[in-house]
């Protein structure tokens, strides 16, 4: 697998019609929240590789740019990636912060933008449920509302593990990522029945067309990574699918970056 040496600061240029396209986004997104004050977004999906780390950080960069003091904070405590966007080290980060009280000031990486800055994941965990639940994570948010304007939050997806909801209980916002073309209605359903039923709304959808807009592909290598449940996309034999049609749970997307084969599930 290759590794791009560039952060995508550098390749997200200012003057493309994909770098008009993200500022439209977060106009919109800034507009979406009628009522209250827009500052803490997550960004999560319905399954894996829908493009959210990929779009946290363009949205980032973008109100950066824009002149908002920006925060990113990698909350995929199970496939983080950010820090391999933005060319950082993984280590210290927000497993850290929740779980050993590291004050967040010291963790903070600055990246070649003025304004925006990274909180990278920190420690892989394996069970980041017992990492996020407690007050922690919503002080850190309040925190970082103290000092930044925008602060968008990277997320694992929503179907196969529950991680996300812990941090979603803590934003002003739930932004939903669906790989345009791919991921099929029924999972995207089910995946806003999840956040619904949990009491949380959506700012609104990003259709992540993955077949040309990007001006680069960034090709990471996966680790493995726990689940809850056995997610909609895996292959099933013969007697779970029976089961699965009868309960009426949706067929899974059509993702084929991962082998979910290869994929355990997770411990409790
Ligand atoms: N709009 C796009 N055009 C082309 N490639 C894209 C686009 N968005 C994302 N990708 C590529 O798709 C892959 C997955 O993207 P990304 O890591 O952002 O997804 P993710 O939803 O965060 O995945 P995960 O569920 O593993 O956290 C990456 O290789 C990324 O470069
Ligand atoms: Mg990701």
């Amino acid at each position: 697998m290759t590794r791009n040496a560039v952060s995508i600061i550098d390749y997200f240029s200012l003057e493309t019609a994909f770098a008009a396209e993200f500022r439209r986004l977060l106009y919109n997104l800034q507009h979406a929240a009628k009522e209250k004050e827009l500052k803490a977004v997550l960004i999560t999906s319905s399954m894996l590789s829908e493009g959210k780390s990929t779009i946290t950080s363009l949205l980032a960069v973008t109100a950066a740019r824009k002149g908002l003091k920006t925060i990113i904070i990698d909350s995929d405590l199970r496939r983080p990636v950010i820090h391999k966007l933005f060319k950082m080290e993984r280590q210290h980060g927000l497993h850290e912060i929740l779980s050993e009280e590291v004050p967040a000031k010291s963790v903070i990486k600055k990246t070649s933008l003025a304004n925006l800055d990274v909180i990278t994941a920190g420690k892989i965990s394996a069970h980041p449920a017992e990492v996020f639940n407690g007050p922690a994570i919503g002080r850190l948010v309040e925190e970082m509302k103290f000092y930044y304007d925008m602060i968008f939050i990277d997320s694992a997806p929503i179907i196969p593990v529950s991680d996300p909801l812990y941090v979603a209980n803590e934003v002003d916002g739930v932004v939903l990522v669906i790989k345009a073309g791919e991921t099929q209605r029924e999972v995207v359903q089910r995946a806003v029945d999840i956040l619904k039923s949990n009491g949380f709304g959506m700012l609104g959808v990003i259709l992540n067309n993955m077949t040309g807009s990007l001006p680069y592909y960034y090709d990471y290598s996966y680790y493995g990574y726990h689940y809850d449940q056995k997610p909609p996309g895996l292959k099933r034999d013969k007697k779970e699918k029976k089961a699965a049609d009868k309960s009426g749970k949706p067929p899974g997307n059509k993702d084929k970056d991962i082998d979910r084969d290869k994929i355990p599930s997770e411990e409790k």
